[in-house]
């Protein structure tokens, strides 16, 4: 079975290949000294936040909604929207939170700007701070992620030396602290209100929206400003050089550079800075170096595990960007892109997937609680050659039941990847059905008509 999202390896050995094109936040993570205060300033950085606690605080925000930067976490809203969403005066601190926690199957990004460049990140949420006028800033961080942790403790403490937080930032008389909060490893952890939770030192259980919008009802039901590391990490850049020159950068309605991070079947995995609209096939090719060893393409996952699989056909045309993934009825998601070669086996790999996301559900929902369950077992038998004949209707109508039924998305992020895998490769779930019965006759289906006597 693969190994869908090992992606340790790839990074531990700090040989991450870096992407030719134009680099905003890749740029400067080759130079040994980038996780330094000296060497992120000695290459223009805490330039931003110079300039920004010089400026009005709507004008910051006006900056960051004009850049056109959206969420790089998964749901792609826009950064400078989320921004003015915050109330003013409401009597109560507001918060800043950066989402570290990076548990997608899939997706090694943040991770590598955290490790060599977290100065970025940052500068970028000290930005959002002086938006919204917060003095209180949090990195959420994921608990495995040991060594980028320290990395990062090592440059809030550099920031306290220096005087860049505390209680007159840069001399300006401006107070703001930050604290790093490391995760115990809930995948959950990292949808926003389930951080949250957490964050207070509760389970990791998602709160419904409305009416918990971290913006108005965040940390202890306090204004909020929760963003990914990739997004604050992208606000810097925007400042020094402008909205505009940022907006020049993709396509219409996908703006800016974006962390792909490329694992699977492909001769050069790794992190790669791409402009948004980019050809799939290109990136494949010239990036990622072709298929591993010349094998056959047979699927991509183009946004992490959660995001529906593609096949080799589907993806001829494909731009990297939320529209163009989204027209292929998939998601740019959190840029973790899965590249399979003919030798998966479509059932191991959705087993394999689904077992994670069955796994990593809080509980709170009946629906992804036990559906996520039932649709783990249906995989396992069939992956064991014991199969109903009624298996693959009966998958449909568990997940029909799961999307768009539960309080977070974690249900849908099982539900989508399932209804494509065997939607896409129908003919290899079937004929994995028929082996079961050796060449005999099915029996009738007896588990989907207990399924449905439930109903
Ligand atoms: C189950 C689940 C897991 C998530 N995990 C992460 C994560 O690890 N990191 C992240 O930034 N966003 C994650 N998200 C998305 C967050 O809820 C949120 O949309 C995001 O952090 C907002 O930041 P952005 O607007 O900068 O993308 C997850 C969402 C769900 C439903
Ligand atoms: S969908 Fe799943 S993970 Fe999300 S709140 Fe419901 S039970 Fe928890």
């Amino acid at each position: 079975m693969i190994e869908l999202g090992n992606s340790a390896s790839i990074i531990a050995n700090r040989e991450t290949p870096v992407g030719q094109h134009r680099q905003i936040l890749l740029k400067h993570i080759q130079h040994p000294d980038q996780h330094t205060v000296a060497g992120y300033e000695s290459r223009g950085g805490y330039s931003a936040i110079r300039k920004v606690l010089a400026m009005d605080p709507v004008a910051v925000i006006e900056e960051v909604k004009k850049s056109g930067l959206r969420g790089r976490g998964g749901a792609g809203f826009p950064a400078g929207q989320k921004w003015s969403f915050v109330p003013r005066n409401t009597g109560k601190p507001t918060y800043i939170v950066c989402n570290a926690d990076e548990s997608e199957p899939g997706t090694f990004k943040d991770r590598l700007l955290i490790e060599r460049d977290p100065h970025a990140m940052i500068e970028g949420m000290m930005a959002a701070a002086w938006a919204v006028q917060s003095h209180w800033m949090c990195v959420y961080i994921r608990g495995e992620y040991g060594y980028p942790y320290t990395q990062l403790k090592q440059a809030v403490n550099e920031c306290y030396a220096k005087g860049y937080l505390g209680d007159n930032i840069f001399g300006s008389g401006y107070q703001l602290h930050l604290v790093v909060h490391r995760g115990a490893g809930a995948y959950i952890c990292g949808e926003e209100t389930g951080l949250i939770e957490s964050l207070e030192g509760k389970k990791g259980q998602p709160r419904l929206k409305p009416p918990y919008f971290p913006a108005v009802m965040g940390v202890y039901h306090s204004p909020t400003v929760l963003n990914n590391v990739e997004t604050f990490a992208a606000v810097p850049w925007i400042i020094n050089n402008g909205a505009d020159a940022y907006a020049t950068i993709g396509t219409e309605k996908s703006k800016g550079t974006k962390l792909v991070c490329a694992s699977g079947h492909i001769n050069k995995p790794g992190v790669y800075e791409i402009e948004m609209g980019y050809p799939f096939k290109r990136f494949l090719q010239e990036e990622c170096g072709g298929m591993l060893n010349g094998t056959r393409l047979k699927a991509v996952i183009p946004g992490g595990s959660s995001t529906p699989i593609l096949r080799a056909e589907d993806i001829e045309d494909a731009t990297m960007d939320y529209e163009g993934w989204s027209k292929l009825g998939t998601f740019l998601g959190s840029g973790g892109v899965i590249v399979l070669n003919d030798s998966v086996d479509m059932v191991d790999a959705i087993q394999n997937l689904a077992h994670f996301y069955a796994h990593e559900s809080c509980g709170q929902c009946t629906p992804c609680r036990e559906g996520g369950h039932w649709v783990e077992k249906i995989f396992s038998r069939m992956s064991q050659g014991d199969s109903d004949p009624g298996d693959l209707e009966l998958l449909h109508t568990i997940v029909n039941q799961i999307q768009g039924h539960t309080i977070c998305p974690l249900g849908d992020a099982l539900a989508m990847p399932v209804r494509s895998f065997i939607t896409k490769f129908q003919d290899e779930f079937k004929a994995r059905i028929m082996d079961s019965f050796e060449g005999k006759t099915p029996p009738p289906s007896t588990l989907h008509a207990d399924f449905k006597s439930l109903h």
